[in-house]
């Protein structure tokens, strides 16, 4: 284990996922959809553990999109109590390893009693500084970067004072840096509206297991992977070889 683990040199700053195929993973199964994001939810905290455990700094997790508002509202409705329910477990042991509870996403849109949990959780965890945990909820990325050039007009900026930075200050990630991993399970090859602004250079990995399954041996097989990536940025591999 110790070896594996010093191959890590290179591990990711901000590692996002989306969390896709609950409903596959339980239509496999011959359960109901509620019992796929049940087990989904079950596989949240082993893997934010580990990702605090090895020293990832940001973990930015897709938990439900804008787009998710078009599923039958009783989905939806097990989704929102499932949230309650990992707050409520989970908050200990998110003082316990010094995880701060942050959110992407507009939160206003959520029923009132998964606002306050998460308002709460946010608080109590606020000083907390061995890992940031971001949880998008009701998140989409190009209303995120709308919403952005609103509050940078609203501002009163002149065009010229508009950069990259100034628009990354009014997104929801402001003050972290972008992810340097993204990993979608599933099988699905698409990014769903995530971080649109922030995953400009990801590292993309895609694979075939569905959330439920994508445990921690899932994880290390995808940070391996990370750390076996050239990253170039533009530039060329080797600036000795510049000529
Ligand atoms: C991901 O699983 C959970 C959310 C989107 C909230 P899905 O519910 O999308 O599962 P599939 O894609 O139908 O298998
Ligand atoms: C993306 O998954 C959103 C989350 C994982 C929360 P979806 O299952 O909603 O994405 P699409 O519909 O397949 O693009
Ligand atoms: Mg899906």
């Amino acid at each position: 284990m110790e070896a594996r683990e010093a191959a890590w040199q290179v591990l990711p700053k901000h590692l996002a996922i989306i969390m896709d195929g609950n409903g596959r993973w339980a239509k496999e199964r011959g359960l109901t959809r509620s019992q796929g994001h049940r087990a989904g939810a079950e596989n949240v905290y082993p893997i934010v553990s580990e990702c605090r455990r090895l020293g990832i700094a940001y973990l930015t997790l897709y938990a439900f999109s804008s787009e998710n508002w078009q599923r039958p509202k009783p989905e939806i409705q097990v989704l929102f109590s499932l949230l309650s329910d990992f707050l409520r477990r989970f908050l200990p042991q998110l003082e316990q390893e010094q995880i701060r509870l942050h959110t992407l996403g507009d939160l206003t849109a959520l029923p009132l009693t998964q606002q306050l949990a998460l308002q709460h959780a946010m608080q109590v965890t606020a000083k907390n500084q061995a890992m940031t945990l971001n949880l998008a909820i009701n998140y989409g990325g190009r209303m995120e970067i709308v919403n952005a050039v609103k509050s940078i007009m609203a501002q009163g900026l002149t065009a010229d004072a508009v950069t990259e930075q100034v628009l990354a200050e009014h997104l929801y990630t402001k003050g972290q840096p972008d992810p340097d991993f993204l990993i979608r399970t599933s099988g699905e090859q698409r990014l769903s509206n995530y971080l649109l602004f922030q995953c400009a250079y990801s590292e993309l990995y895609f694979t075939s297991a569905f959330w439920p399954d994508f445990d921690v041996a899932a994880l290390h097989e995808a940070l391996h992977e990370f750390a076996r990536r050239q990253r170039r940025f533009g530039k060329i591999e080797d600036s000795k070889q510049a000529e």
